[in-house]
């Protein structure tokens, strides 16, 4: 190439940085060159500005990572993190959609939902089963066939009203540099909830190096508490995880709260997947602050797969997934009153999520995978 022309396409490519883009939209798998772009919208978009912790997130949690592209610029991005998640007695694998953020500039453009289709394409070709995520919003991902598929109780206590039921000295503090010990608990802990995510080094990791937290823990032979002492500015104490595998675990727990009762903290805030153990004391003075809040949002994705999982003869259904990527299972051809299921619901209806058959569904269908309650912890 002559110098003459290097030249012009040098001056071209410093008018491109402020022209408008005109370009089609592209969506494909994000280059690993393309990494420094993907943190600047990443780290626009959720607020957290470490590049390092950004590219490690990149390197070691994401399986995949789809973006979308405009003159080779990318101005999208929705990752995939591969889990195994509990589906009633065992492990199956589970599409983790994370990382998701677009470029301001090209928000509204329907960009998110290309985006996570292809992904979902990809991890429906390897017969994925499943697929979670944590959303911003519930409506904007039931629009792409999530479901909610477990609720949490978020409850809030005066430290003062905790009764003194347990024995807070069967919780010593645990340094959590070495946090194997608490491996086999938390293990246990997530192995009675259906739709629950294992945990891998990685993740423990990124847990207990969060850049919002100052983790303290506490462990016990059957449970372990890990709360968050960075925010004492409004004098509550965040537990932001507590497994406790034995009812004694539970109140002993309380025990060891009600003595943080000191100069920083009067309250103490945590989730339960039920209420039964704390309902069982009967606090009413001053009153628990208790609110259901939706959870992890679920998804059926290779339809096959997840019915292999079931282990069971399941009559046929339809599907009807907005993003064309599930299938229904086996042949029935749609008429009036064959009920049809978004891939979320399919969840649903298979697991605890509802006490009452809704109208439409499959005897066999439905709870044919409900021995366990549906909770999730793993955050990604
Ligand atoms: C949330 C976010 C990823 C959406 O990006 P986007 O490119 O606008 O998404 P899309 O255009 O693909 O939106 C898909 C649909 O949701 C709608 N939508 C977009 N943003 C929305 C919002 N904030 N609330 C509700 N609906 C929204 C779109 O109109 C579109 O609807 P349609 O398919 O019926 O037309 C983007 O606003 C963002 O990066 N936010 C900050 C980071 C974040 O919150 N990420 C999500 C983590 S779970």
């Amino acid at each position: 190439m002559s110098p003459f022309l290097t030249e012009v396409s040098d001056d071209i490519s410093q008018m491109t940085t402020t022209k408008a883009i005109t370009g089609e939209y592209v969506v494909k798998p994000v280059e690993p060159s393309d990494l420094s772009r993907a943190i600047d919208i990443w780290s626009l978009s959720f607020g957290f500005m470490d590049r390092d912790r950004w590219t490690t997130f990149y390197d070691s949690f994401l399986d995949t990572a789809m973006g979308a592209y405009t003159d080779d610029y990318l101005v999208a991005v929705v990752g995939i993190a591969n889990f195994q998640m509990w589906l009633g007695e065992q492990l199956v694998p589970c599409a983790g959609v994370s990382a998701v953020a677009a470029d301001p500039a090209h928000r509204r453009k329907g960009l998110i939902r290309r985006c996570l289709t292809a992904c979902l394409q990809e991890s429906h070709r390897k017969r994925v089963p499943l697929t979670a995520l944590w959303p911003f919003s519930y409506p904007f991902y039931q629009r792409m066939g999530y479901e909610v598929t477990d609720m949490q109780y978020h409850v809030e206590l005066d430290l003062r009203a905790l009764p003194d039921v347990g024995d807070a000295t069967r919780y010593k503090r645990h340094h959590l540099d070495h946090y194997d010990p608490l491996k086999p608990i938390h293990e246990n802990w997530i192995k009675q909830s259906n739709l629950s995510i294992k945990r891998g080094d990685l993740q423990w990791r990124r847990l207990l190096s969060h850049p919002e937290r100052l983790v303290c823990g506490f462990k016990h032979d059957d449970g372990y508490i890990l709360w968050n002492i960075k925010d004492r500015v409004n004098r509550t104490l965040e537990v932001f995880e507590w497994a406790w595998n034995t009812r004694e675990a539970f109140f002993d727990g309380l025990a060891l709260l009600k003595r943080m009762d000191d100069l920083n903290f009067d309250k103490v805030k945590f989730k339960m997947s039920s209420l039964d153990p704390l309902l069982e004391l009967g606090i009413t003075d001053p009153q628990p602050n208790i609110v259901l809040k939706p959870g992890l949002m679920t998804r059926v994705l290779h339809t096959g797969a997840f019915i292999e999982a079931i282990g069971k003869n399941i009559p046929p259904f339809l599907i009807d997934d907005p993003l064309g990527v599930s299938e229904s299972h086996e042949s029935l051809k749609a008429h009036n009153g064959v009920r049809q299921f978004s891939p979320g619901e399919v969840v649903q209806v298979a697991t605890d999520f509802f006490s009452e058959k809704p109208d439409g569904v499959p005897e066999g269908l439905y709870r044919s995978v409900a021995t366990r309650k549906n909770y999730s912890v793993e955050f990604f």
